[in-house]
C-alpha cells in the first residue's frame, strides 16, 4: 500500500540547515542579531517575495497597533516583515514544530519579539480568540490543509467584525492528469487545490463576504520558470553553500512546480475577502 506523503518530508521543509547556512555566508553567525533584510532571501517561502507581502499590507491598511493572524506562517518571514514594516502585531500560526522554533530564534535575533508572537499547532484545531484579529493573512499554505470550509469558518470567527482576509495559494486552473494529481498530493503535499470557484465558494461559507479572486497565475509562471533555471545556473555555489543532498531536494521540487504551472493546470491565486 502507498503511505501517505508526510508534510515534513516535502523538500522546502528538509535540509532546515540551510537557513543558519545562508546567514553563515553572509558573515552571521548562529547566536548573531539579525537585520529582518538579511532574512528575505531565505525566509520568504511563496512567490514574489516581500513585494506579496508589501501589497497585503497595503490592502489591508495595516497600521501600528493593528493584530494580525498568519496561517501557516513557515520560518514566520512574512509575519517580521509585517511586523517590521508596519509596527503591527502578528501571531504567526505554524503547524510543525521544528519551523516554528526556527522562527521563534530569527524573530529573537531581530529583536521582533515584542512585535511577532510564534505559536505552534494545526490551524484547524489551535484554540484561535474569538473577534481577535484584524486582519488574517496567508502564503501558500492553506492548499496544504485538508478541510478549506472548516478553516474559513475559523479564520472569520478569530476576525473582529470589518476585519479582512487575504491568502495567496495555488489552484487547480484545469482537471490534473493522473500524473499531476500525484505530484500535487506527493510533492507538493496539496490537499485542497480546487477551482478558484470552490475556493471563493469556501470563503462564503465560512462567513466572509465581498470575496474577490484574482488570478495570479500569468505573472507566477515566470516566476517559477526562473527559480528553477535560477536554481540549476548557480548549482555549484548552492552545493558548496547547502550541500548536493539540499541541491537535489530543491531541483525536483522547483522542477515539479515549474512543469505544473507551464502545463497549464496548475495556477496561483489572490482572494480577499470580509468579515461581515
Ligand atoms: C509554503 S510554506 C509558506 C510559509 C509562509 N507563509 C511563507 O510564505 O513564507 C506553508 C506553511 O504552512 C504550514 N502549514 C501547513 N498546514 C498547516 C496547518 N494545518 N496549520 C498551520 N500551518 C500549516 C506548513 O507547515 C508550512 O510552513
Amino acid at each position: 500500500m502507498k503511505e501517505t506523503p508526510v508534510i515534513e518530508a516535502m523538500p522546502l521543509y528538509t535540509h532546515l540547515d540551510r537557513i543558519q547556512k545562508g546567514l553563515s555566508a553572509l558573515g552571521i553567525g548562529p547566536d548573531d542579531v539579525i537585520e529582518p533584510a538579511q532574512l528575505f532571501p531565505l525566509d520568504q517561502w511563496h512567490y514574489d517575495g516581500t513585494a506579496a507581502v508589501q501589497r497585503a499590507a497595503a490592502q489591508l491598511g495595516l497600521l501600528p497597533g493593528s493584530h494580525v493572524l498568519d496561517v501557516g506562517a513557515g520560518l514566520g518571514g512574512p509575519a517580521r516583515f509585517l511586523a517590521h514594516t508596519t509596527g503591527c502585531q502578528v501571531t504567526a500560526l505554524e503547524l510543525q514544530p521544528q519551523l516554528h522554533q526556527i522562527g521563534v530564534d530569527l524573530t529573537r535575533r531581530c529583536g521582533l519579539s515584542e512585535r511577532v508572537l510564534h505559536v505552534c499547532g494545526d490551524a484547524l484545531t489551535y484554540p484561535l480568540p474569538d473577534a481577535a484579529f484584524d486582519a488574517v493573512v496567508s502564503w501558500l499554505a492553506v492548499h496544504h490543509i485538508p478541510d478549506r470550509r472548516q478553516l474559513c469558518a475559523r479564520m472569520s470567527s478569530a476576525l473582529r467584525s470589518g476585519g479582512g482576509c487575504y491568502i495567496e495559494d495555488l489552484y487547480m486552473r484545469a482537471q490534473f492528469s493522473a500524473a499531476e494529481l500525484s505530484d500535487v498530493r506527493n510533492v507538493l503535499i496539496g490537499n485542497s487545490v480546487t477551482s478558484i470557484d470552490d475556493f471563493a465558494a469556501d470563503l462564503r461559507a465560512g462567513g466572509f463576504v465581498e470575496v474577490v479572486a484574482t488570478d495570479l497565475t500569468r505573472e507566477t509562471v515566470p516566476f517559477v520558470a526562473a527559480r528553477v533555471a535560477t536554481w540549476r545556473r548557480d548549482a555549484a555555489k548552492y552545493i558548496d553553500d547547502f550541500g548536493a543532498e539540499a541541491y537535489r531536494a530543491l531541483e525536483t521540487f522547483y522542477a515539479v512546480i515549474a512543469s505544473l504551472f507551464a502545463n497549464g493546470s496548475l495556477g496561483c491565486l489572490r482572494v480577499v475577502a470580509i468579515k461581515p
